[in-house]
């Protein structure tokens, strides 16, 4: 094997060779005995997890292996089901993928509450998307101005070949701006674009509309300007604070009562942990990793990029320079008010949508809602996680719940019977799930 010594940082590193090239051109069969080769010490059960995930379709595999590069198998993540949710007078049973245990229980306990208290109310209340051209030039702003100003209506006609089915459908190019943003980086302007893109996330139909701006301007600007323009990169931008839904709950404080919550004190105390999350961000963070999980969940589900929808919300949460609570609640003429608004842009067209079955699957449990529908169907889930996650944390504690629901993981982790799990899923009905009691109780069993 070669070795390859190198000194870094007056340390010494030893480095096995493991490099390779020309990966990619590989089988993947050639590409998986490489990766058994060097690094997984040619372990059978290594290849046996690596091909027992194969799917016996071979069509649905190809599908899948093509989804990216380099794929040697499939990782799964399970679908579940959150019944019960009433939106807008509408009943859905929302479909969400996420390894963690508790979060679909919780986000269906939270729709069984609202269920019978009127359900939520959504609102879109924006749908644009943003993309830039980002680029340098020294010369004279004014002169710049000018020339961009001519320039406009050719840099919205040259991208008309891009442009013209989605203005067929109603959606574009809504406007474009030129941003001086020398303050910050000397020499750096912007084309700041702004589009609708309907039911589809549209990162493609952007990215290539500020292609042909960057290409359009930089031509005409060779011709026009004394000064050069440097096109740094164009891109579309993943903060999208005009892209906004609204998800909402409210009902009389006295209806928030069932058996284990008196409502005042409830309603109280909900109050007190969202003003926290507001106001302290190690709180807030946490808060909105609980929302989160019911939003990428459906963001999963629903073929979505979860990245960028969290990369977007979490700007969003900090615009006030601070990072704080996306939830809000308040008590106004004895009514509880909670509610979150969050910015999310979604496509129920395009991308994994049509490809990916289970995508199709959970679009059509959904009623195949279009994206302003789906905008408002994520919302709800992120809102309905929070309050379940609130509830517990201000009444229960989130262990008695979470640990109930993670027992299985627990009980898998130790190999246990179908007859183990039985009698242990019976013994802690009645006493509190830790994960040292459920290993007591096992190791009683077996001895
Ligand atoms: P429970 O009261 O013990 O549940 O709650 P239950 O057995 O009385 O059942 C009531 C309903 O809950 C059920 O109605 C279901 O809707 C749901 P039913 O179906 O019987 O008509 N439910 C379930 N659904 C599916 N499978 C199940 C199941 N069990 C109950 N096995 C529960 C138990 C876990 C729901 C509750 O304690 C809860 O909501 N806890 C919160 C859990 C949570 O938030 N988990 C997220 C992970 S923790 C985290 O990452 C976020 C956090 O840090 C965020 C933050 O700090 O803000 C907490």
């Amino acid at each position: 094997m070669c070795l390859v010594y190198y000194l870094s940082a007056s340390k010494l590193y030893l480095k096995m060779n493991k490099s390779v090239s020309g990966f990619s051109k590989l089988k993947k069969s050639e590409k998986i005995e490489w990766l058994l080769q060097h690094y997984l010490f040619n372990s059978k059960s290594a290849k046996k997890i690596i091909t027992q995930y194969w799917n016996s379709n071979e069509k649905l595999q190809q599908l899948h292996d093509e989804f990216i590069e380099n794929t040697i198998t499939n990782y799964y993540l399970p679908l579940g089901i959150a019944p019960n949710f009433l939106i807008n007078n509408k009943l859905y049973a929302i479909p969400m993928a996420i390894e963690e245990s508790s979060v679909v229980a919780a986000a269906s306990k939270a729709a069984k509450f609202w269920l019978e208290r009127g359900g939520f109310k959504t609102e879109v209340i924006s749908t644009t998307k943003i993309g830039q051209v980002h680029f340098m030039y020294h010369g004279d702003f004014k002169t710049l101005n000018t020339f961009f100003n001519t320039i406009k209506p050719k840099l919205i006609s040259d991208a008309k070949p891009i442009t013209k089915n989605m203005d067929k459908r109603g959606g574009g190019i809504l406007n474009i701006e030129l941003r001086n943003k020398t303050d910050s980086i000397d020499g750096y302007y912007q084309l700041h674009a702004s589009f609708e893109t309907l039911d589809a996330m549209g990162a493609n139909f952007i990215n290539s509309c500020l292609e042909q701006f960057a290409k359009t301007f930089k031509t005409e600007a060779e011709k026009q300007l004394d000064s050069t323009i440097e096109i740094v990169m164009s891109i579309l931008s993943n903060y999208v604070p005009d892209c906004l839904v609204k998800a909402e709950v409210n009902c009389k404080i006295e209806d928030l009562a069932d058996l284990n919550i008196n409502a005042k004190e409830f309603a109280h105390k909900f109050i007190q942990a969202v003003n926290i999350a507001k106001v302290e961000p190690y709180r807030a963070v946490t808060h909105n990793k609980g929302i989160m999980n019911g939003i990428d969940a459906v963001v999963l589900a629903t073929g979505n990029d979860f990245r960028a929808v969290e990369a977007g919300i979490h700007a969003y949460a900090s615009k006030n320079g601070t990072y704080t609570s996306l939830t809000h609640a308040e008590i106004k003429n004895d009514r509880f008010k909670f509610w979150i608004e969050i910015p999310l842009a979604l496509g129920t067209v395009g991308g994994l949508t049509k490809l990916h079955p289970l995508v199709n699957l959970s679009s059509e449990l959904l009623g195949k809602p279009n994206s302003k529908e789906l905008m408002q169907i994520v919302a709800v889930a992120g809102l309905a996680q929070n309050f379940a996650a609130l509830r517990s944390l201000t009444t229960t504690g989130i262990q008695e719940g979470h640990m109930k629901m993670h027992l299985m993981n627990i009980l898998n982790q130790f190999n246990a019977s179908e007859n183990e799990k039985k009698q242990i899923i019976t013994h802690f009905k009645t006493n509190t799930v830790t994960h040292s009691a459920v290993v007591d109780k096992l190791e009683k069993l077996r001895n």
